[in-house]
């Protein structure tokens, strides 16, 4: 049996790049205080306000969060900024920039003017580096009950609105600031300007952090962890793990194998085509064929949560019978990205269970393999850069995300070689029309980018299969058979998720060349519901 030990939540970063640490109090949006950043190329971590790591020369400013805690609550998050405060450059934001006014000689009361949604902000001190080049008034976004009644010891207000004065203020003598509205939610129009006066400006940062960047730090750091080490590595076909393996065989080459599992329910002709891919971009390939074992497990199992154990535990048993194969491996690399780091360390815990199911891939817990992720420092659209920048085909990088249990959980009720067959052949119909089908909206897989079809501005679609039959006619003759459902979504990270307002005339092609050509089905149906509170997949 393999054994994997679960890392501890510790940046590897293995090298000094220049960042920013955003200590997170449990705001929706600290995220996108991250992402902000990012954009701005430069590096940050978020860690959680109870968990700061050791601050290094390279930590160049600090960011405190907003929270859904208020600081008058008996449990309100408490963070000790000594060796911050006055030594680094410093920004509260919303319930950072009351934490501080409370703890430093300043007043927080519960307010009379709330401040919910849009509000003009005026900028007092035109001089304050924070509001370099931002409008003397500009639309800004509260969202917080209390209110700085006090500022602290030796703080002036840099910026008011009409219902809050201490909107922002900053203390005399140190590099700390604060505003009370979120600079980084899109609403705040001249948000990323302020943050880009926070990071660039008064932190001094350079801004060279690129996805080129990334891959040159990474396999630097990659080859002095690694050294001479044997390393095994899950590819799924999918973005992630596909990134992880091209950046862990930049640094290590042969010394990394992966390992690529036929589970028997991947779509038409994936298998061959994702390996072939592989094998040209001069991986160390195994292709493991376990389609029948897969298929016996699943026999008789009708029951959604079943057949994904089944088809979980039927995974390990195959990863792990080809890994010990491999003499001396003594790492497991895995595509883990930011969020779902980020996640698991929440203050408040996972926001939303639903991710819980989804690590088929879910490794025993000992360990007698070290984990390595070179990803996990990174966002979803991060890792498409970083694979573009080294080259991975657009098809590869642009794929949509498709779930470990694979067409397993997109038949519903028993899976049979039969079924697989009706639906692999109706899955091909619909991804290939949508990529031949041209469009002029924006891509889902990079922010700011034109999607060159249908199918690059949707961030996910797939087939089901449906376990019931109905009457059609075809020709003169009277069919009774299978229907296919169509689902294709738009959304950012998979917790939430939109359908897509497909053309009619594309439904119509897709809808024609399915019941006609794929032999079992005489219906087709289009899914418009969105999650919540419908999922993504069926099952
Ligand atoms: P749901 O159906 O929960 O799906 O709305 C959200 C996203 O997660 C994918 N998904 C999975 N991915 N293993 C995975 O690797 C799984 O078991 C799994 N279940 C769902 C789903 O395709 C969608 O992108």
């Amino acid at each position: 049996m393999l054994y994997v030990k679960k890392p501890k939540f510790a940046p590897k970063s293995g090298n000094m790049q220049e960042m920013i640490l955003i200590l997170d109090f449990g705001s929706q949006v600290t995220q996108l205080i991250g992402r902000r950043l990012r954009e701005l190329n430069v590096y940050c971590e978020i860690h959680p306000f109870n968990k700061i790591p050791a601050i290094g020369d390279n930590v160049k400013g600090v960011i405190l969060s907003g929270s859904p805690f208020s600081v008058r609550d008996e449990k309100a998050p408490f963070v000790n900024l000594e060796g911050i405060k006055g030594k680094l450059p410093l920004l509260g934001i919303c319930y950072g920039a009351q934490f501080m006014a409370q703890h430093f000689g300043g007043e927080v009361n519960g307010s009379i003017a709330r401040e919910y949604g849009r509000a003009m902000l005026k900028v007092v001190d035109a001089q304050s580096p924070l509001f370099a080049k931002v409008s003397p008034t500009s639309q800004v976004w509260m969202s917080h009950g209390d209110t700085i009644a006090k500022l602290p010891t030796g703080a002036r207000v840099i910026a008011s609105t009409d219902d809050v004065e201490n909107a922002a203020y900053k203390i005399v003598g140190e590099e700390t600031y604060a505003v009370q509205f979120h600079p980084e939610v899109f609403h705040t129009k001249e948000g990323p300007q302020i943050l880009a006066n926070f990071a660039l400006g008064i932190c001094g940062c350079k801004g060279d952090w690129t996805p080129a960047s990334f891959v040159d730090n990474t396999v630097a750091a990659l080859r002095q962890q690694l050294g001479d080490d044997k390393v095994i590595l899950g590819l799924s076909g999918g973005v992630d793990s596909t990134v992880a393996a091209v950046l862990v065989n930049k640094a290590i080459g042969s010394n990394l194998t992966c390992i690529f599992v036929d589970n028997g329910l991947l779509r038409k002709n994936e298998f061959e085509d994702v390996l072939d891919s592989y094998k040209e971009m001069g991986l160390n390939v195994i292709g493991v064929h376990a389609g029948p074992l897969f298929l016996k497990k699943l026999e008789g199992v009708t029951d959604p949560e079943a057949k994904r154990k089944a088809i979980g535990s039927t995974f390990i048993d195959v990863f792990d019978a080809e890994a010990q194969k491999i003499e001396g491996a003594r790492w497991l690399a895995q595509g883990t990205i930011y969020p779902d780091v980020i996640e698991s360390v929440s203050v408040n815990g996972p926001s939303c269970k639903i991710k819980s199911h989804h690590n088929v891939g879910g490794l025993p817990e000992k360990m007698n393999l070290k984990i390595v992720e070179p990803l996990r420092t990174l966002f979803k659209d991060e890792v498409r850069r970083v694979g573009r920048s080294m080259g991975i085909k657009r098809e590869l990088i642009g794929r949509h995300p498709f779930p470990g249990p694979s067409l397993g959980i997109r038949i519903l009720g028993e899976v049979t070689e039969e079924k697989l067959r009706i639906l692999r052949d109706a899955d091909d119909i619909f991804i290939k029309g949508l990529r031949n089908w041209p469009c002029e909206l924006p891509s889902a897989s990079y922010p700011n980018e034109m999607a060159d079809n249908l199918y690059d501005s949707i961030w996910q679609a797939g087939t089901m299969l449906l376990p019931v039959k109905s009457v059609g006619v075809m020709g003169d003759e009277r069919s009774y058979e299978y229907t296919i459902a169509l689902r294709a979504v738009i959304s950012t990270d998979g917790m939430t998720a939109d359908w897509v307002h497909l053309p009619y005339d594309f439904m119509a092609k897709v809808s024609n060349d399915i019941i006609n050509k794929v032999k079992g089905v005489n219906r087709v149906c289009y899914d418009i519901s969105s999650k919540p509170p419908a999922t993504i997949e069926w099952e």
